[in-house]
């Protein structure tokens, strides 16, 4: 026979059984806050359809697992997504970017109809690009940073020529990668996990061709600082290729963010973003600063050792909860415990 207070005993085992892995998933998944502290506005929303291309600037734009998606109503027309094209080598296979040839950064892509982009840049006569579909073409498979593989669409012999005179000035060399975003990157497969500075990487941090997560954010503040830091040089924070710029928070606030809602869109902070040479190129003329500003200063008064002592500047997000974001929204966060 089981008594009462064996059955008690096996009801409050179980009870904190279930408490215990309740409390102990709640911690593991990073439960989404219910309270939240209003710190500023969206201020801008950029797209990069071409990995080190240049930007698109929106006023809305939907937020989806792999990335911005501009927010286009016509169906008809080609959806645009941020870094979903990229150019690589016809030999290896290897990614290039405007860390190779900063003249890249003036590279434009639109939508032109349901399955052509067009490729513009300065002295270049107007390119329409197919995209191809899905299947039955060619896949590559495109080398990145590390060795991490990701795969691409190639998009045809005319994209390779294009881009191969506008860079390389020959007619061959370089080619066009598309991925579908059918899937995005796991981070956790990457060896950036093993690293302390991305640690906080989830399955849900990876895009596609961005560097690192699908969402860079950066703070206006943070940006007008490092301008009164330098001597004789200013930047723009499109300099930063931020997707999303926060006004109103001082100057990097953002590094305690743990957790930020926009609209209705939840994103968390998993990692600063590390900054490069790709910095000192000026956007809008796709040339180098020739002291390596803004780089130089940023190395002085904020310098890291996590990876190779690159200073920070803004916060790679990863997102929680996909939907629309528009200029003018309300920014709130929580703040990590100090
Ligand atoms: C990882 O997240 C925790 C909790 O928010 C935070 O305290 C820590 O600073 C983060 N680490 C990095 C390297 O971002």
């Amino acid at each position: 026979m089981v008594s009462n207070t064996t059955l008690c005993i096996a009801g409050g085992a179980t009870a904190a059984a279930i408490l215990g892995t309740l409390i102990y998933w709640r911690k593991k998944h990073e439960i989404i806050p219910w309270t939240w502290i209003e710190v500023g506005t969206l201020k801008e929303i950029d797209l990069y359809p071409l990995k080190s291309g240049r930007r698109i600037e929106l006023t809305k734009v939907d937020v989806t697992e792999v990335g911005l998606r501009q927010a286009s109503e016509d169906q008809k027309i080609l959806v645009l997504r941020d870094r979903f094209l990229i150019v690589y080598t016809e030999k290896e296979n290897e990614f290039r970017t405007a860390r190779n040839y900063a003249k890249m950064v003036l590279i434009e892509v639109s939508a032109h109809d349901a399955d052509h982009v067009l490729l513009d840049a300065p002295t270049m006569r107007t390119l329409y690009v197919k995209i191809p579909p899905q299947k039955p073409h060619k896949d590559v498979h495109v080398t990145v940073h590390r060795g991490e593989q990701i795969n691409g669409i190639d998009c045809g012999n005319e994209a390779a020529l294009w881009l191969s005179r506008y860079l390389l000035e020959k007619d061959f060399g370089l080619r066009l990668a598309y991925n579908d975003c059918s899937e995005h990157r796991d981070m956790t497969k990457t060896e950036y996990k093993l690293m302390e500075c991305f640690k906080n990487f989830t399955r849900y941090s990876g895009g596609v061709y961005h560097d690192l997560t699908s969402i860079m954010l950066m703070n206006k503040a943070s940006v007008q600082d490092l301008n009164k830091r330098m001597n004789n040089y200013q930047i723009t924070v499109k300099n930063f290729r931020p997707n999303l710029l926060v006004e109103g928070p001082p100057p990097y606030d953002e590094d305690n963010w743990e957790w930020i809602k926009i609209g209705n869109v939840i994103f968390r902070n998993v990692a600063k973003c590390y900054r490069c040479f790709m910095t000192t190129i000026d956007p809008e003329t796709g040339l180098s600063s020739s002291d390596r500003e803004p780089l130089k200063s940023l190395e002085q008064y904020r310098p890291n050792d996590c990876p190779s002592k690159s200073p920070a500047m803004g916060v790679h997000l990863e997102v929680r909860k996909t939907g629309r974001v528009n200029v003018g929204d309300k920014i709130y966060v929580t703040r990590r415990k100090q």
